[in-house]
């Protein structure tokens, strides 16, 4: 499983990959807006900065937009800023058709906002590169996120569809876990969750007591 991380946070990135393990990043409107970008020269510097700190990994940019003619513009635009850039995009109506014309087009794709296997079939069918089904928000809504990416990842795997189900919202160490074995292709988190499968009291106990019997020697 591919691990990338959700931010638009520069120093994020950048510890994440550090740590050697990303490959790559996901962002969208939401992130962008609390990084304070602001401005169209802005919002495509950062995305290049980003494009360059990863350092070959898949960069989702998301287009703003909500209608076909648009999204075709300003997906263009994303994509021409660097060869990395996958141009993320919402799953309405618009959007598949936009997705579809896209992948004509040899532009990656990230089809967003995924809460449905129903939907998940939609944006494989256009073409879409990675589908983002929202695992946290559909545990909020009295749901379960990693069945979602089970059944998709069986659908996907009896009709041999090729996206890759890029599990998103992630709030948990345990859900990238959980959407390891469920089959997820790719787990988008913040770097909390990340840093937070690291962690475990054992480990801290067992060491301390390593560090302190190294000295005895
Ligand atoms: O990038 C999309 C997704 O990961 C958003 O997560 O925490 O806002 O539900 P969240």
């Amino acid at each position: 499983m591919k691990f990338f991380i959700d931010t638009a946070n520069l120093a994020q990135i950048k510890e994440a990959h550090d740590l050697g393990i990303l490959d790559g990043v996901t962002t969208n409107p939401s992130l962008m807006a609390k990084e304070g970008v602001k401005g169209n020269d802005a919002i495509m510097n950062h995305y290049k900065t980003i494009c360059e700190l990863v350092d070959g990994g898949d960069v989702s940019a998301e287009v703003f937009s909500t209608t076909y003619n648009e999204m075709i513009e300003e997906g263009k635009k994303l994509a021409a800023i660097h060869k990395n850039i996958v141009v993320k995009v919402p799953m309405i109506k618009d959007g598949v058709k936009a997705i579809k014309w896209f992948t004509d087009n040899g532009i990656k794709t990230n089809c967003t906002l995924i809460f449905s296997a129903g939907q998940a079939i939609l944006a494989a069918k256009a073409g879409a590169t990675y589908i983002s089904p929202f695992i946290g928000r559909i545990d909020d809504s009295g749901w379960d996120g990693v069945q979602l990416i089970e059944e998709i990842a069986q659908i996907y795997a009896v009709q041999g569809f090729k996206s890759e189900i890029l599990a998103a919202s992630i709030r948990t160490p345990n859900h990238i876990v959980k959407c390891a074995a469920a089959g997820a292709d790719v787990c988008t988190s913040p770097l909390d969750s990340i840093l937070g499968l690291l962690k475990h009291p054992l480990t801290d106990i067992g060491l301390a007591k390593f560090v302190e019997d190294a000295k005895k020697m």
